[in-house]
Order: structure tokens, then sequence, then C-alpha cells
């Protein structure tokens, strides 16, 4: 089974020993499996294999060179939002065509790479940009490949820092805003309209705000087609939600594609999504060793580990939970536990009050499920360099991005 799972009492991923991978290439690392990747990949391309669709991994989720590679092995195409995860995309070896380019307020020199690449599209925020990139296309006689966000006014119902798709935000246009542009901008010979997009929020856990925005979408494509607008593609974007507590009710690849394809089967175009977290999310953990124990006040253990918040800052920035386990257990009666890091801020904590079994300084844990917004969140605050990341792939682990040194976190300072 792909995955982190026990084996002969230790914690494995993909069946090599995280212990091994902590001795040799130090703690705190991020660890992914490769095959986990390729398994959800082949379920979620399995649900939608009914109807033609194409997904673009956005690599805002994980943007280290040998995942972003992978998914281009897998056969995704990709979904990059600024210049810099462009040139991912491309040093991954993805072509222009296979890459969608989000995002609001791209600079000047960020839309001019992608004009002048010429990417499948340019996902247009606002009329404002849409203006800017007719006039960079012009200026070079290219003719510049521009897709419609819309902000549907759907709650995503996720957390409200990652919720994106209601009026007040500041992502896309409406559809009244929409529809008016596209029609004018219809016959520009330097743009070509040839799509809509919305992406409404992340870890989206329920089925019906998926419905409702392939419907607004699909609308409004339909109106477009009937007044003679020659669309290719509807973008949905991602953001279809994962389990991190073993309680928590998810909607399924199957599911996932009941709520959106009849909406868009109407249409005719050709379905784009952008999936991040559900691909890579669970296929990750971050490995930290325990440097303290100290006794909370009242009862319990502080576990202190040398991971922090500048590894994974999801836990202090949207109290999102992720489960946590020692690598190899302990016999013995179980601790009550936070689980902190060494930063200065007591929101530096990866769990409160957590049942682990009895730990002792020079232990490993690991976070779980943070192949996803983990590594490609991290920062260098408090001056601490970025942790190592590692990838297993076909049983073998290779490290695929090494610890930053303290001379490379310093270097740029004159
Ligand atoms: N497409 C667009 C335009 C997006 O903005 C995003 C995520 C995605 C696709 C991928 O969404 P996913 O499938 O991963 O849900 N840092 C937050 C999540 C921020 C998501 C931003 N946009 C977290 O740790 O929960």
């Amino acid at each position: 089974m792909a995955g982190f799972h026990a084996q002969h009492g230790v914690l494995a991923c993909d069946g090599v020993a995280l212990d091994e991978i902590a001795r040799v290439a130090g703690t705190p690392v991020h660890v992914y499996s490769a095959a986990l990747i390729a398994e959800r990949h082949r379920a979620l391309d399995a649900a939608f294999a009914a109807y033609p669709h194409a997904f673009h991994y956005a690599i805002k989720a994980n943007a280290t060179m040998a995942v972003v590679r992978l998914m281009r092995r897998l056969g995704l195409h990709a979904d990059a939002n600024s210049g810099g995860e462009i040139e991912v995309a491309l040093r991954a070896g993805f072509t222009p065509d296979q890459i969608v380019f989000t995002g609001v307020g791209k600079s000047p020199a960020e839309l001019e790479r992608a004009v002048t690449i010429g990417v499948k599209a340019i996902n247009a925020e606002s009329p404002g940009e849409v203006e800017r990139i007719e006039a960079i296309a012009a200026a070079r006689g290219a003719c510049a490949r521009v897709a419609v966000r819309i902000n549907p006014n759907v709650d995503a119902e996720s957390h409200r820092h990652i919720s994106t798709g209601h009026h007040g935000t500041k992502f896309g246009m409406s559809i009244d805003e929409a529809r008016v542009m596209v029609r004018e901008v219809g016959r520009r010979p330097h743009l070509r309209v040839v799509g809509l997009h919305a992406h409404v929020g992340s870890q989206i856990t329920k089925r019906d705000p998926i419905r409702r925005v392939a419907e607004a979408v699909a609308g409004l494509a339909r109106e477009l087609r009937d007044q003679g607008v020659a669309l290719e593609h509807v973008d949905l974007g991602g953001g279809l939600g994962i389990a991190y507590r073993p309680t928590d009710v998810v909607v399924s690849p199957e599911e996932y594609a009941a709520a959106l394809l009849p909406a868009i089967q109407g249409t005719g175009l050709s379905l784009v999504l952008e999936p991040g977290r559900w691909l890579v999310g669970p296929a990750g953990v971050l490995l930290a060793s325990v440097v303290d124990m100290k006794r909370r006040a009242g009862s319990g253990w502080f576990v202190v580990v040398d991971a922090g918040m500048t590894d994974l800052i999801r836990p202090a920035l949207y109290e999102a939970w992720h489960s946590i386990a020692a690598v190899a257990e302990r016999p013995g009666p179980r601790i009550q536990a936070d689980v902190v890091g060494p930063v200065c801020e007591t929101a530096d904590t990866f769990g409160v009050d957590r049942e682990l079994p009895p730990t002792e300084v020079g232990d490993l844990l690991v976070v779980r499920d943070t192949g996803a917004y983990g590594a490609v969140m991290a920062s260098n605050y408090n001056r601490r360099p970025f942790a190592a990341e590692v990838l297993v792939d076909d049983d073998r682990w290779t490290v695929v991005r090494r610890r930053q040194t303290i001379d490379e976190m310093l270097q740029g300072d004159l």
C-alpha cells in the first residue's frame, strides 16, 4: 500500500523506514510518497474519465521541483500563480501550452513573460488586467489567450482565509462584469478569449458549493456560445478537500465529478481543473525530532520538536488540525501533550492536548498530511533555514531539496 504505514513497529513511507531517512537526512525534513501521489492522481483521473478534461496541477500546493516533475511524468499539466511558478513549470519540462497562469495582481513583468511564451490561458482577474494583456500582446504582435476569472458569489464554506469565491473577496469579476467584457474584447486582434475560470476556495468539503460554481460558470458559457462566442474550455480551479481528521467527511473524486459534470456537459467545452492539495496533501509528512520535554502547568507535557511554524504554518495560520504520531511507539502509559516548535510565538504549536506514547528527547514524530502547503509556505523567521525535502520513489529515497545552510540563508544580506 502506498504512503505512510507502520512496518515492523516503525512508520515507513512506501516501505522506507522514516528513522532511516531521519538518520541520514537529519530533521526537520519533509518526506513525500511518489507512489501515493500517483495513486491519488489515478483515482481523480478515473472519476473524470467519461468527459474530456485536463488536470493542471496547482504548483502552489507543493512547488518542489522533483514533485512538479513527477506531476509532469504522471501526465498532468500546470497551474502557475506567479512568475516564479511559471519558471518552475518550464524548468520541470512543461510546455507553455500546458500552463495556465492565475493570480490577483499580476505584475507587468509576469504578464510580459506569460504573453511572450504563449501560455494556454492567462486567467484574467479584472477588466483592467485584460486591457494590459492586450497592450502587451499588441506591442509584440502576438495574440494572447485569456480566460476570464469569474467570482460567482458562492461561499465555499471553507476557512475564511481560503474562501475566494464570494463577493467581497479580491478574486475575479462578477458574472455581469465578465459578460460585458467578453463581448467587448471578442473581436480584438491581439486577444483571444478561450475560457472561463473560477476557483472559489480550497479545502472544500461540501458538494453544494462545487455544484453551484459549475452551474454558474456553465450558464455563462452557454449564454456566450449562443451569442457566437467560441470558447475552448471551462476551468473550475482546485479546492477539493482532504480528511485531516479521521472523522472528517469529505467529497470523493466520484462525488466531485458528479457535482461538476452535469453542468459542464451542457457547454460542450472541455473541463480544466487545478487540483493541488488533494494530490499531494496526504502524500507528505513533516518528520521532526523531540528536543525537549517540559511539564505543562497542571498536568501533561510540552513535547518540543525541532520543526516549527517556519516549516509548517497551517496550524498557526488557520488553526488547522494535523494528525501527529510517533515514528516508533514506546510501550507504556500514554501521555497528554502539546506538541510545539522552537519559534518565539505561542502560535508555534502543531497540536494541543494530543495523546502520544511515552516520549523521550531524541524520539521522532511526524506531523501528517503536510504534503500540500507545508514546505512551500516555509519562512526564515527566527533565522531558521529551510528544512530538507525527501521524495520516496520506486523504493528509493532521495533528498530532492537540500537543507538550506546558514550561509545560503544569509547570502542576500549585503
Ligand atoms: N487554483 C487556484 C486559482 C488557486 O488559488 C488554488 C489554491 C488552487 C487552484 C489549488 O487549490 P487546492 O486544490 O490545493 O485546494 N495555504 C492554504 C491553501 C491556499 C489555497 C490557495 N489557492 C492552506 O494551507 O490551506
